[in-house]
């Protein structure tokens, strides 16, 4: 992630319009404080630390994520997705798949699943975890959200100053609802263990992981998940003992990560939701005119990926035209590999590989 955000950040990158759009993102967000709270009647001037960072972060995540579109591949595949998708003949058709995709990916996960189900469960508690906290205390920090209590009735819940719904104290609603950030904490705290655990065990993990990039996400999540839970623990059991010190650092451990998520391996959350367009352009590309390979005659993908992935390949600087007047790209992925391997073999022989001399040259 170092490597690829210092990729970001470097070369040939207009920095003005995501600059532009970052101010506009936090901008935005400062107006949806200001009305959704109701000219800040609603909005608790405790949390003020914890809504001036959210604001600076968003800022940041959209300048990082549109660096990171002029990239030539990610520009390439996002457009594509983008202009595929509101292909008006095919908008119902896009639409259930780019549903399924999430569906499948996003929410589920399945993809994780197929690394393994411990794998799986550990990315799913984290996830989810994370973004029911987020769902509970955005709203709540923003003074989008508030409780006010109702005489002997218990609770009533206020969505942008709106009354919602009355919980009974001592309902299970209104127990889940106040230990919802709890049931969360102890959901990341979990998958961070068994994260940990594997990247203490697995040896192929062990051989590539740095600290800074694999284990840094994770310290972040307890750090905040433990002193959450402290926060709690004090109200209930301790009468308040160091609430106001163990809320501060909450509140570090918070701000720390939000101001990490940009740069760090956990902008991965904004990064991957992305690959719903490629996986669109994957499924679309079958029935688009086909491209067939000139060694073998099949045909083997759409022409139009192999057109994007040649110019991906020469904004970036790569040069694979071939003696024969073709590009290596022209060719399926097993006569790659079979050319690749003849290639090696005439280097042995120390005579020029062969390229040529394929079916459908000598067809044509
Ligand atoms: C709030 C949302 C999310 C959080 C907090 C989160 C957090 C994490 C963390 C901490 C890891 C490292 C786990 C490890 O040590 O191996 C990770 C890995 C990963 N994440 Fe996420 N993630 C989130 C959303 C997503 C989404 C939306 C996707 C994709 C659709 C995604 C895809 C992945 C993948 C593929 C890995 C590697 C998992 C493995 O190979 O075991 N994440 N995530
Ligand atoms: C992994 C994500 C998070 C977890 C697991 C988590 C967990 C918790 C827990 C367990 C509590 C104690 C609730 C209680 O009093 O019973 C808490 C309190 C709180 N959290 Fe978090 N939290 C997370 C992220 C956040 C974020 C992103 C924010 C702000 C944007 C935030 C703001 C707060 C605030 C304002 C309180 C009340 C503390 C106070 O009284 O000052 N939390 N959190």
């Amino acid at each position: 992630m170092a490597a690829s955000l210092s990729r970001d950040l470097a070369g040939n990158v207009n920095y003005r319009h995501p600059t532009y759009l970052g101010i506009l993102a936090s901008g935005l967000l400062t107006v949806l404080v200001i009305v959704g709270s109701r000219n800040l009647e609603h909005f608790d001037s405790a949390l003020f630390g914890y809504t001036i960072a959210s604001i600076v972060a968003l800022g940041a995540i959209v300048f990082r994520y549109a660096v990171w579109l002029q990239r030539p591949a990610t520009r390439t595949y996002w457009l594509r997705g983008w202009r595929l998708f509101r292909d008006r003949k095919k908008l119902f058709k896009n639409t259930t798949n780019a549903a399924e995709t999430i569906g499948k990916n996003l929410i589920a996960q399945n993809f994780i699943f197929k690394r393994g189900f411990t794998r799986w469960l550990t990315h799913f508690l984290i996830m989810w975890g994370c973004i029911l906290a987020a769902a509970i205390t955005f709203p709540l920090v923003f003074g989008w959200v508030h409780f006010e209590l109702e005489g002997d009735m218990g609770y009533r819940a206020y969505l942008f100053g709106f009354p919602v719904q009355l919980m009974e104290g001592r309902s299970l609603i209104a127990w889940l609802t106040f230990h919802a950030l709890d049931i969360t904490a102890i959901m990341v705290l979990a998958g961070c263990a068994l994260a940990i655990h594997r990247r203490l065990k697995d040896r192929g993990a062990i051989a590539y992981q740095s600290f800074l990039l694999d284990f840094t996400p994770h310290l972040l999540l307890i750090a905040i998940s433990v002193s959450g839970l402290m926060l709690t623990a004090s109200s209930l059991w301790f009468e308040g003992y160091m609430y106001p010190f163990i809320a501060l650092l909450h509140q570090a451990t918070v701000i720390m990560t939000l101001f990490y998520l940009p740069f760090g391996k956990l902008f991965h959350i904004v990064q991957r939701p992305a690959s719903i367009g490629v996986e669109l352009y994957q499924s679309r590309s079958h029935e688009m005119e086909q491209a067939v390979c000139p060694r073998c005659a099949t045909m083997f993908v759409g022409q139009l990926w192999i057109n994007d992935l040649k110019s991906v390949v020469k904004q970036l600087g790569f040069d694979y035209r071939m003696k024969n007047g073709r590009t290596l790209q022209d060719y399926c992925p097993r006569c790659k590999r079979v050319m690749r391997g003849l290639a090696y073999a005439g280097l042995a022989d120390r005579s020029e590989p062969v390229f040529y001399g394929t079916r459908a040259d000598k067809a044509e």
